[in-house]
């Protein structure tokens, strides 16, 4: 622990849940949030009053308004990589040279939409989008959330390098009639180079003339893209300063607006530029995602807990859990502070989870029972998303509640195999509708949260170096230049490659 602050927060008597109720008949409405289609419920947290104006007065010392200033106004926040996170410029909030310069990309975006829909390029119907990490997780899961069936294109998001991701996918589609997106930041990523000469190669042996005329690319490097082969008027370009996991507010949402279309993804926008407004405009004490980060640095530094479960009780959601691990634990996985210095405070919580109601039957058991707290998020969508009997979705969310219910309260027994614990906190993410205004706002959430949890913890969100010396030893054992890695290691390339 740093700061006085934390000690502070750490000494706060910690009463149980059911106490928290019966101190306080307004629980529900003093930690119920409302905001761009979003309900959050924080009353099944350990979070009381005296605990959020202690967090108050950590964020004051920590300058978190000052952050939050930098962050929208473009100042190179990213110190370890000397530039702006200017994610917020895409969806209108920033200094007016980065959101003039984003509305313009998105207009170029707009435009090449236009002429593939009206089939000048070619009758296009299906789309393979390649990219990896925050060039795949975000249109991969906008797309699964969004989708209704009954679109003009076919959208296939392709990301591992392992065939058995892309080989069903050139089976299934006409190479003919299939648009291929290559969405790279650095347009430099192995896994999505090797996908996308590997369509290439199927496209000419499909008998298409000239591939690269059915090539679209998504980057923040057109020069790359230009001597990849791209032709420069199908590059949509994006700033380097629209970080990789931040970008499918960028031409990195190209595929996913082209499938759906160009107005879903001004929704997108507009729901994200509602949470953002809420965030730079609320006092933190109203502030939902600074409330859900005290929570979240409350479990992690004063209970100890290691890893957060999120449960999407809606099946459209499913890789929402994927999508955040990337946001949070590509953003907060550090181990130093802003100034270099180690970093005595945990850093991010491990991101799980899945959709209800399926995990209850699987791993609900450890949540429940477990000696590990584990805070949980719910989330559910009051619009059923499908047209069978109103029994499916009752049941789904009445599921939901029910099991924030169980983990707080908890049930003696004096059977110990039967007794629950209960005390378990969570919080229970509302949508009135799975649209994407609402999607917009409640990534825009996690965001946002995800920077006030760095900002708590004096670290940098926007850089990566950790995933850097991974793809450098992947370099060097591809080599045959006579250099080797561990013993174990080259065993177990002499048993796969032979010796
Ligand atoms: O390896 C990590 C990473 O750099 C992510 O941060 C990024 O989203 C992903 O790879 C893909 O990178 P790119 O968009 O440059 O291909």
């Amino acid at each position: 622990m740093t700061s006085d602050h934390w000690q502070t927060i750490k000494a706060l008597p910690q009463a149980s849940l059911n106490q928290l109720f019966n101190e306080d008949d307004n629980r529900v409405a003093n930690f119920g949030m409302e905001h761009a289609g979003l309900y959050f419920d924080f009353s099944k947290t350990h979070l009381d009053l005296a605990a959020v104006a202690a967090f108050q007065k950590l964020a004051d010392d920590v300058g978190l308004s000052v952050k939050v200033k930098a962050l929208l106004s473009g100042e190179p926040i990213n110190i370890s990589e000397g530039r702006a996170a200017e994610h917020c410029a895409e969806r209108g909030i920033g200094n007016a040279a980065s959101v003039g310069h984003a509305k313009a990309l998105h207009q170029r975006m707009k435009g090449l939409i236009e002429v593939i829909d009206s089939g000048a390029l070619g009758e296009f119907t299906q789309i393979i989008h390649l990219g990896i990490g925050g060039s795949a997780l975000g249109p991969k899961m906008l797309h699964q959330a969004l989708k209704l069936g009954d679109e003009k294109y076919d959208l296939a998001v392709v990301s591992n390098i392992d065939g058995v991701a892309l080989e069903p996918v050139l089976e299934r589609f006409d190479a003919g009639k299939t648009l291929l997106v290559i969405a790279s930041k650095t347009f430099t990523t192995a896994e999505t180079l090797l996908n996308a000469q590997t369509v290439l190669d199927w496209m000419r042996e499909q008998g298409v003339a000239d591939p690269l005329g059915q090539v679209v690319a998504l980057t923040a490097d057109p020069d790359q893209a230009v001597s990849w082969g791209v032709d420069e008027t199908r590059i949509l370009p994006f700033s380097e300063t629209v970080g990789g996991r931040y970008s499918l507010w960028s031409s990195i949402g190209f595929s996913v607006a082209l499938a759906l279309g160009y107005d879903v993804f001004e929704d997108l926008l507009a729901g994200a530029a509602a949470m953002d407004e809420h965030f730079r405009d609320t006092p933190w004490a109203e502030n939902i995602p600074v409330l859900a980060a005290f929570a979240d640095q409350y479990y992690t530094q004063v209970r100890g807990c290691e890893t957060r479960a999120v449960f999407a009780y809606d099946e459209r959601l499913n890789l929402l859990p994927d999508y955040l691990q990337q946001l949070e634990m590509e953003s907060n996985g550090k181990s130093v502070t802003l100034d270099g210095q180690p970093l005595s405070l945990h850093s991010s919580p491990i991101v799980w989870g899945g959709v209800g109601t399926d995990a209850q039957h699987a791993v609900f058991q450890l949540l429940h029972q477990g000696t590990h707290l584990v805070p949980v998020e719910f989330l559910a969508v009051i619009e059923p998303g499908n047209s069978l009997s109103p029994a499916h979705h009752n049941g789904l969310l009445l599921n939901c509640f029910a099991q924030g219910a169980a983990l707080m309260a908890g049930k003696k027994s004096d059977d110990s195999h039967r007794n629950y614990p209960g005390d378990r906190p969570s919080v229970t993410i509302l949508l009135e509708d799975l649209d994407a205004r609402t999607l917009g706002a409640l990534l825009a959430f996690y965001e946002q949260r995800t920077f006030v949890n760095a900002s708590l913890l004096n670290i940098n969100p926007f850089d990566q170096f950790g995933v850097e010396l991974g793809k450098q030893m992947a370099g060097k054992l591809a080599a045959e230049d006579g250099n080797r890695l561990d013993a174990s290691t080259e065993e177990l390339k002499k048993r796969a490659f032979g010796a």
